[in-house]
């Protein structure tokens, strides 16, 4: 690839890992953020921290299947992006969502599942973040570096999880992201263990190949996980209402010992109805 291919590109990756940032800054420009500014921002923020983890981790991947090494070039640059997208998301969840309310954070880590496994993958993405660098890899070691920097897969996962987590039912996003990253550590998953034969085959002292077992076990945890998660979910989803499906039938008593109301009793006539509950 040429100097000149390579800048282009590279510029490529920064408009399009930049664009959410421009997005928001037009809509909020434009007064454009919508009935509901916060979550909106904290959304489109959390989607694209996502697909760029998703990119930086497809790059190993694709030269595997396709035989293209170049964007391995950029699997750094995506990386860090990701994390500086994760720590936007981030700030406005504790800014503009919680204004610094600690205790309430605090409270919201503990209740939430989501919110625990999203602050345990951006607390995975940062050492990687910082140990990114050229001089770092020295420092650290090739091989200490290398091991250090596959908790990106834990991160992707902890993220994909998050958004199952998080999505109302009824929503298919979060399975698609679940499935691209599960195809992603599987064709890596199924790459090791294709090179792992190979290398039995020549006869590799067992040490070695046992420590090339016990990771491979780790990441068949891993795809397994998520499949899990998705499996769980599924049937839920699958559950939930859509649009153009008849209503379910709403039965109930509107007053004490009152001949109960149905919801195709009333059909045809206008029917205000009014919802409150007990906090
Ligand atoms: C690598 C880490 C993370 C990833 C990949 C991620 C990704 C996402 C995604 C995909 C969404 C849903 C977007 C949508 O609905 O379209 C989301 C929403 C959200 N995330 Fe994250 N997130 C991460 C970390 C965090 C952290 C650290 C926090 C806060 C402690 C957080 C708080 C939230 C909140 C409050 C929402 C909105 C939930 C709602 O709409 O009800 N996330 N995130």
């Amino acid at each position: 690839m040429t100097r000149r291919v390579r800048v282009a590109l590279k510029a490529a990756v920064w408009a399009v890992c930049l664009y959410p940032v421009a997005l928001l800054l037009y809509q909020f420009q434009t007064d454009n953020l919508g009935a509901n500014p916060i979550e909106h921002v904290t959304r489109t923020l959390g989607i694209w921290t996502l697909r760029i983890l998703l990119a930086s981790l497809a790059m190993t991947p694709l030269r595997i299947l396709f035989g293209i090494a170049w964007p391995i070039a950029f699997r750094r640059l995506l990386g860090l992006f990701a994390f500086f997208s994760v720590c936007l998301h981030f700030s406005v969840w504790i800014v503009l969502d919680h204004f610094f309310d600690w205790p309430r954070m605090g409270a919201d880590i503990l209740k939430r599942p989501y919110i625990t496994v999203g602050l345990l993958a951006l607390t995975l993405l940062a050492p990687l973040a910082a140990t990114s660098t050229a001089g770092m890899v020295k420092r650290l070691g090739g091989l200490a570096w290398q091991r250090l920097h596959r908790l990106v897969y834990v991160a992707g996962v902890l993220g994909a999880l998050h958004f199952l987590w998080l999505a109302k039912k009824g929503r298919d996003e979060p399975f698609v992201y679940a499935g691209v990253l599960a195809i992603l550590l599987g064709v890596r998953l199924v790459d090791w263990a294709r090179r792992a034969v190979k290398r039995r085959w020549a006869a590799v002292p067992a040490s070695e190949s046992a420590r090339a077992a016990r990771r491979g076990v780790l990441a068949l945890f891993i795809v397994l996980a998520i499949g899990l998660a998705g499996w769980l979910a599924w049937p839920a989803a699958g559950q939930a209402l859509r649009r153009g499906q008849p209503a379910p039938e709403i039965a109930g008593s509107p007053w004490i010992n009152s001949p109960p109301l149905t919801s195709s009793g009333l059909k045809g006539r206008v029917v205000l109805v009014e919802f409150w509950t007990y906090g």
